[in-house]
């Protein structure tokens, strides 16, 4: 059997008038695990479930209260969460004995309390390595986009305001020549990396552990074992470490205060990494020259005071939003379910952190 591949390029089915025919697998004979879905997924990762499992999809889309992830972790064998889900030890102090799986649509698994499931012998997996490129592609673009003022540029040729060229008219920073830093040089910091040195950046990281001297030479990196050090010398900071007890706040006031002035933070990872309400004051002290968001302290409720401001890119979380890394991103979490259901080791299970 082919390679699971419901992107496209390697499915095993067959497509007749562009509907996708599975072949009839092994477990269609056994019972089927019952899985819940907390939000709506690409149609073509939806329609492989149904083959697959016991599915119960969220036809409307719409959030899922508390009350309906209690329900349903009480019912089902695999619960599919993501990132507004907050499943944590009171909610799956509730769960009966069926969960056994909770198979995160989302790389990021801070909403969840990885120790509290693995104490009731439930398993947590993630989807890895699928929205890498895509995610750096967004903090790249950010990082180009508020130097050059790209946002308002836009507005201010969709509100009329254009009236013609001149020498001194919308000026911003160029990024050629221009240290970024980065905090976290996992998967997406180096492929952030990557792009930088394309776009002519020095680029210098701050990372738990320093990266093997192939990694550091091809993206000719500088490492800084102190993470305040590095941030009195970069131009951008740009964060892709994972949300963690102890990188709340990591950029605390105190670490914002230690950037440049001219300095901009572009956050794609996670807002509660930065101390939101003091990224705020600096901004509006001109004590840094801009921000590019994807994420917020408080994501349901976007600071206001952001949205006043003319050197700040504020996106809704859509990093990963391209339909091949949510459609890859759905074929990780069915392989995942079905490698549960039969028994091997999960390709990409996280474990507690060790504290
Ligand atoms: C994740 O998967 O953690 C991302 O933040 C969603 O894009």
């Amino acid at each position: 059997m082919r390679h699971l591949d419901i992107a496209g390029h390697g499915w095993y089915g067959f497509s007749i008038n562009n509907l996708l025919i599975a072949p009839s697998v092994s477990n269609t004979a056994k019972t089927k695990s019952s899985v819940v879905v907390t939000r709506k997924l690409p149609e073509a990762v939806e329609t492989r479930m149904m083959e697959l499992f016991d599915v119960h999809l969220n036809v409307d889309d719409h959030p899922f209260t508390r009350d309906e992830l209690v329900s349903a972790i009480q019912t089902c064998d695999v619960l599919v969460p993501n990132l507004a889900d907050t499943i944590n030890a009171a909610l799956l102090a509730q769960s009966g004995s069926k969960l056994k799986l909770i198979s995160n649509f989302g790389n990021g698994v801070d909403h969840i309390d990885v120790a509290a499931a693995h104490k009731r012998g439930i398993s947590v997996t993630n989807t890895p390595d699928v929205l890498t490129e895509d995610t750096a592609d967004m903090a790249m673009a950010l990082i180009i986009a508020v130097p050059r003022r790209l946002v308002e540029g836009a507005r201010l040729i969709r509100e009329g305001r254009f009236k013609g060229w001149s020498p001194t008219h919308m000026l911003g920073h160029r990024m050629w020549g221009k240290r970024l830093g980065i905090i976290g040089m996992g998967r997406i910091g180096t492929a952030v990396a990557r792009r930088a040195r394309g776009f002519g950046m020095a680029v210098h990281y701050h990372n738990r552990r320093r990266l093997h001297p192939d990694i550091e030479n091809e993206v000719e990196a500088t490492y800084w074992e102190s993470l305040d050090q590095m941030l009195a010398r970069v131009d951008v900071l740009s964060i892709h470490c994972p949300h963690t007890p102890a990188t709340f706040h990591l950029m605390s006031e105190r670490r914002l205060k230690l950037l440049k002035p001219a300095a901009y933070v572009v956050n794609v990872a996670r807002g509660e990494i930065v101390d939101e309400a003091a990224l705020i004051r600096l901004l509006e002290q001109k004590q840094l020259a801009g921000a590019g968001l994807d994420v917020f302290e408080h994501e349901a409720g976007v600071n206001t005071k952001l949205l006043a401001m003319d050197n700040v890119v504020l996106l809704p979380h859509m990093g990963s939003a391209t339909i091949e890394s949510r459609i890859n991103m759905g074929e990780k979490v069915i392989i995942n379910i079905r490698a549960f259901m039969d028994g091997h080791a999960l390709p990409d299970r996280v474990l507690p952190i060790q504290g």
